[in-house]
């Protein structure tokens, strides 16, 4: 049975959007949300910096989707924006882009709403990730997505909040059904090879709230996104997909960009 999604703006319950919101220096965020962001600095500071790799890497690898001639982006789990934002790029490379930008926090579709306000190209969409037959159904009929071309569906800081229950693995297999050869999937995921004490603490400070978080294994991973063919160099810390020999991190993010291949 799945939880809740965040319902109105309760400021005395973390939500991730909000903490992470914090974590990039944003000032969307209520004191509860900024004790749980400190209890996980206060372990591992370094938490600020890997935020900022994965906005990195999101917006690199929605550029790459973008010069590889996909137009469409469903950008899932979209947070606070944040600039630059996954439309900033991927219209840069390519004008006629059309970014559906979705999330389950009432909070953060409201920003999302008058983000895309003045800009016809983007649709803000209040969704759920897991229902995904509701919500492609919806990108269809209030986004505009041609689900018969290519799409780059971005999955970037959200899977991890998807419960073992909750099936992610099913959830994700929904969309590629419905993805044209050409499509890509963007992802990142928290991985075991974390650090046990931030582990505990991160269960602790968000638990029972939509902030909770399931660490998984890079094996574990690399099954949720089954059937679709996953670029070089792989399944790895983000780090490693930047480049740059950037530094690791205490939270071990992996990250992913897969393809949909021809039949
Ligand atoms: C850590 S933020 C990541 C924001 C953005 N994708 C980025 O990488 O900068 C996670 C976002 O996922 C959203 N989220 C979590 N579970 C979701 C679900 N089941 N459906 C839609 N959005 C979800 C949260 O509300 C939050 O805004």
């Amino acid at each position: 049975m799945s939880r809740s999604a965040p319902e109105g703006i309760d400021p005395t319950t973390p939500t991730s959007a909000r903490i992470y919101d914090f974590l990039l220096g944003g000032k969307d965020n209520f004191r509860a949300d900024r004790e749980a962001a400190m209890q996980l600095l206060e372990i591992a500071p370094d938490t600020r910096t890997l935020a900022w790799f994965s906005r990195q890497f999101l917006t690199g690898a929605a550029e790459l989707a973008a010069h590889a001639g996909v137009r469409q982006f469903l950008d899932i789990g979209v947070g606070i924006p944040t600039s630059p934002s996954v439309y900033d790029t991927v219209s840069a490379v390519a004008p006629d882009v059309r970014v559906a930008s979705v999330d389950f926090d009432p909070v953060v579709h409201r920003h999302t709403d008058a983000f895309a306000a003045s800009l016809p190209a983007v649709t803000a969409m209040l969704g759920d990730f897991r229902h995904p037959d509701d919500l492609i159904e919806r990108l269809r009929t209030e986004a505009g997505i041609d689900f018969g071309q290519p799409i780059g569906l971005l999955l970037v800081g959200v899977l991890h909040f998807v419960m073992d229950d909750e099936r992610p693995a099913e959830v994700i297999a929904r969309f590629r059904e419905v993805m044209a050869p050409g499509s890509y999937l963007v992802f990142t995921h928290a991985c075991t090879d974390t650090r046990e004490e931030f582990v505990d603490r991160t269960a602790y400070a968000t638990d029972g709230t939509t902030a909770q978080c399931a660490y998984r294994s890079r094996s574990d991973v690399e099954q949720l996104v089954n059937g679709f063919e996953v670029l070089d160099p792989g399944v790895v810390p983000i780090q490693e997909w930047i480049g740059h020999n950037l530094p690791p991190t205490t939270l071990v993010m992996l990250g992913g960009v897969c393809r949909v291949s021809p039949q």
